[in-house]
């Protein structure tokens, strides 16, 4: 292997690499516990299930299928993500889950319609031993469910005591050895940061007088990082992302990371709009709609939880575009965001974006997208990687805000007083400078001005 400090001169100060974290080893069991079983979470579940009985691929998972390069490029060294860092196996994950439905992982995955029956049916005998426990639900907070399967108290301290009981019972019943948490249930209603958010003391006081600015989500946030186990949210819902959650993970060395999964058009758009900013290119609109009948469709479909989805979908375009320092090409953009609940479509979500841009001289151009996307086979792989990165982040230390998994997120969750970066590309290249980092190896700068020097 050539060896580039002979061949380059030393390697001056600030590029030596940082000394290796030290990581505990991924053994054992790790319990993935999921509040909501529905479309992506059951398509997470059996696509594990099927990966691990040879009967999948495990495609759109970093950790599954992606590569890391160290050093410099005639190092070649190119290991696996999952060579490189230590990550738990799939054949070592148990998966928990909360419903406001009674239905197991079988009987949701088949109303889900996400996955082909015959592929359902064939992993039947797994997926009817994921049974959810009863969801700590209030239809106040998402306006479109009847959940049947729910607690029965109503009291917020109470629901927050079930929470931690369920996690601790589970982990006992499943031999866990660790466990992270990832939310994967509906969409709740806007809601802005209140005073209770603002210190654990006020949060704890507000779920013992029931304040109404604590939803169910905070709740299990609440609930996950108190008993010590990791927490990503995968809705635009706050929950996590508020002073009194974010001090607590910090206390307690609980990573955590949000919010909502970056599928479908937001991920068009964080691919797009940087590519269009390289090349100082304008954007004058932003048109993007889409039809969905899945039940995420149906409870978007209530204005206030589309008021939450809206806000974390129309960030996206100002964060990446930068229009106070571009005003000329991104100062005056129209970005209209609509989402139709149109039930024949099921969870293969179908959406149009129109782009108007414009070039050299300001002549005017149009993109048209067409995404026949399917959402929660985009969603799946984001919930595995999550899982296992969580899990890597608390062997290694790290705990509060994982901004490196910005990645995942439409909106990512970032200290106080950072603008979050949206940009995939930057996104990916903070993740794997962090996985770098971890193991002791230089940050990848792409300078490569060595190789053009006597
Ligand atoms: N599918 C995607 O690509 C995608 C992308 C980004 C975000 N999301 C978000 O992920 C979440 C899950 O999406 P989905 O398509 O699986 O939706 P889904 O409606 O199929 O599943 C959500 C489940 O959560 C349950 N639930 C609601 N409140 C609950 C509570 N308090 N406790 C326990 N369970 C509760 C519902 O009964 C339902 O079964 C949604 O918030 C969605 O907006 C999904």
């Amino acid at each position: 292997m050539a060896d580039s400090t002979e061949k380059h001169g030393p390697v001056p100060l600030e590029q030596r690499p940082p000394e290796p974290t030290d990581i505990a080893p991924a053994e054992g069991t790790l319990g993935v516990l999921l509040p909501g079983l529905g479309a992506v979470s059951t398509t997470f579940i059996a696509g594990v299930q099927a990966v691990r009985s040879g009967k999948g691929r495990p495609f759109g998972s970093l950790t599954q299928m992606g590569t890391i390069r160290l050093g410099g490029r005639p190092e070649k060294r190119i290991p696996t993500i999952k060579e490189f860092v230590p990550l738990a196996d799939l054949d070592q994950l148990a998966f928990g889950a909360w419903d406001v439905f009674p239905d197991d992982a079988y009987e949701s995955a088949k109303n889900c319609g996400v996955l082909d029956p015959v592929q359902v049916e064939d992993l039947k005998e797994f997926l009817t031993t994921v049974r959810p426990m009863k969801g700590a639900f209030d239809k106040r907070y998402v306006k479109k469910l009847d959940g049947t399967h729910v607690m029965e108290t109503r009291s917020k301290r109470e629901w927050a005591e079930r929470l931690i009981d369920d996690i601790a019972r589970f982990e006992d019943e499943n031999g866990c050895d660790r466990m992270v948490m990832v939310w994967c249930g509906s969409t709740e209603v806007f809601m802005e940061r209140a005073a209770v958010h603002q210190s654990i003391d006020a949060f704890e006081k507000g779920l013992d007088e029931d304040d109404e600015s604590i939803p169910p989500s905070m709740i299990y946030a609440y609930a996950a990082i108190k008993s010590g186990v990791p927490y990503a949210n995968g809705a635009p819902n706050l929950s996590a992302d508020v002073p009194a959650l974010v001090e607590l993970a910090s206390e307690n060395g609980v990573p955590i990371a949000g919010k909502d999964f970056k599928t479908g058009q937001t991920m068009m758009k964080t691919i797009l709009a940087p590519g269009f900013k390289a090349r100082m290119l304008g954007v004058r609109g932003w048109y993007s709609t889409n039809i969905l009948g899945n039940r995420d469709g149906e409870v978007l479909d209530d204005p206030e939880s589309f008021k939450t989805k809206e806000e974390s979908k129309l960030g996206v375009l100002d964060y990446i575009l930068q229009p106070e320092l571009y005003p000329d090409l991104y100062g005056d953009i129209s970005h209209v965001v609509r989402i139709n609940y149109y039930p024949p479509r099921g969870d293969n979500k179908e959406g149009w974006d129109n782009i108007d841009i414009f070039g050299w001289l300001g002549y005017p151009m149009q993109i048209k997208i067409d995404f026949l996307c399917r959402d929660s086979i985009l969603a799946a792989p984001i919930v595995l990687d999550l899982a296992l990165f969580l899990d890597l982040a608390q062997r290694s230390g790290m705990g509060g805000i994982q901004e490196w998994l910005s990645f995942y997120f439409k909106s990512p969750q970032v200290a106080v007083g950072l603008y979050p970066e949206h940009d995939l590309f930057i996104q990916l290249m903070k993740l794997k400078n962090t996985l770098r980092h971890l193991r002791g190896e230089k940050q990848i700068t792409h300078l490569g001005l060595e190789y053009y020097t006597e």
